[in-house]
């Protein structure tokens, strides 16, 4: 139903509290059915983007709406690797912040400072410019994240290599010393190329619809894909995926049983959920969760790792499975469920794993911030509220007040 002409007509508007009902935009990116566990980029078949494709391709199809042909994926290769590394000065901005600082807030700002370096006139006038932007932010922010992480371990940062693929590079950035090259094996570049592709884009999600809000107001790409990376960080989004580790940890190091954590997450007054569990879309299985929970499985043999984490995530899963409180409310693993225990196999500390979702995030945030700016007809988004606060009453003078905002 379109109801924008709603108030204009009737005084009337809608309430929809969490927007759980609500579109708020039209968008030809991706396509979900949580119904029926359906999830297509641009059409394709998650399974068939994430079986076929690298992630750079999954990228250029979100932004630009078809597969790229050899020479669109050449031409855009050679943009990533032209735009890998960090602009001189922007190396010296990690030392600026505290060992503390969380990555995600590392990322958000450093997004915002390439701004200043990328995009000086805060504006982007041609598809050519929109090009060189969106290669720039994508191959960037894969070494920005690398180049927190090196900082937060007082690490000399380590210079992209223009012969690396995506994933590879990455890694090199993590993991290479100065005088020790890393080279992963294939397994642990494709699962990292797996993950990044199966988390490119997921329609009007927090984070999304955070990139398509700022973006309504005309601002900048770059700002608009950091304010992504501040919503993207809350442990009910993409911070989930450090959440489930966490809680199998504390699973583990408490020596809870399965029974007792899952009889905790079904007393609502303890405060406590089942993480990587449940979505506002999916009253189905997650089919990116299904992919990664293969994935994960098939990283760990080759590894030869035996992790018991893994072993936890799987009964926890299926003793929710086999609960009248998980099935009744529909919740099964969502995308972040197991794909902690791929990021922990490949050796991504656990305060990064959020920043790995944001890595991957990226092209879906750019295919929305491009939607919206291709639009002519864009509006500004401005929800309506219902006012609930207190009715007019006379300003209290301060030596009247004797009810002060505690009391
Ligand atoms: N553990 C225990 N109970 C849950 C959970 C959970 N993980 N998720 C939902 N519920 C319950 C919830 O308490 C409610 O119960 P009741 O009807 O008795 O009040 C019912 O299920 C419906 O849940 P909701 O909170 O109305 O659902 P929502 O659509 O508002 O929230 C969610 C979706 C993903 C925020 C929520 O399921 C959740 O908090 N999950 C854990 C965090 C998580 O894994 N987040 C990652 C989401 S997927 C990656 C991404 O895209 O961000």
């Amino acid at each position: 139903m379109d109801i924008s002409k709603l108030r204009a007509q009737t005084g009337y508007i809608t309430l929809d509290d969490g927007y759980g009902n609500t579109g708020s935009c039209e968008s030809a990116i991706t396509f979900i059915d949580g119904d029926k566990g359906i999830l297509r980029y641009r059409g394709y078949a998650i399974e068939e983007v994430a079986q076929h494709s690298s992630f750079i391709e999954a990228a250029q199809l979100l932004i630009w709406g078809e597969l790229p042909t050899k020479a669109e994926r050449d031409r855009f290769g050679q943009l990533l690797g032209e735009n890998a590394a960090l602009p001189e000065p922007m190396r010296r901005h990690f030392s600026s912040f505290p060992p503390s600082a969380h990555p995600m807030a590392i990322l958000s700002a450093m997004i915002n400072a390439l701004q200043a370096y990328d995009l000086p006139h805060l504006k982007i006038d041609t598809p050519e410019q929109f090009e060189v932007a969106a290669a720039s932010l994508i191959s960037k922010v894969r070494t920005l994240a690398a180049a927190s992480y090196k900082s937060s371990i007082d690490e000399a940062l380590v210079y992209p290599r223009p012969d690396l693929k995506y994933a590879e590079n990455f890694l090199h950035m993590m993991f290479s010393k100065p005088y020790q090259e890393y080279v992963p094996t294939p397994e642990v570049a494709g699962a990292l190329n797996l993950l990044l592709v199966l988390h490119a884009d997921h329609e009007q999600n927090c984070s999304t619809s955070t990139v398509r809000m700022v973006a309504s107001s005309q601002a900048n790409l770059y700002a608009s894909a950091a304010a992504g990376v501040c919503a993207l960080w809350g442990p009910l989004h993409g911070g989930a995926n450090q959440a489930v580790i966490e809680m199998l940890e504390q699973i583990e190091e408490q020596g809870i049983s399965v029974k007792d954590y899952v009889a905790r997450v079904k007393d609502k007054t303890a405060g406590v959920k089942l993480m990587g569990f449940g979505h506002r879309v999916y009253r189905n299985f997650d089919p990116r969760a299904s992919i990664i929970k293969k994935a994960a499985d098939a990283l760990l043999d080759k590894m030869h790792i035996q992790d018991p984490k893994l072993e936890l995530a799987r009964e926890l899963e299926a003793a929710a499975l086999s609960d009248d409180y998980f099935t009744e409310r529909k919740l099964y693993p969502n995308v972040d469920f197991y794909s902690g225990i791929i990021l922990k196999a490949i050796g991504i500390p656990i305060d990064m794993f959020t920043v790995m979702f944001a890595i991957g995030r990226m092209p879906g945030w750019i295919a929305n911030w491009k939607e919206i700016h291709d639009n002519p007809t864009a509006r500004i988004y401005r929800p309506r509220q219902i006012y609930t606060g207190p009715t007019p009453r006379p300003f209290v003078e301060r030596r009247d007040r004797h009810h002060g905002i505690r009391s």
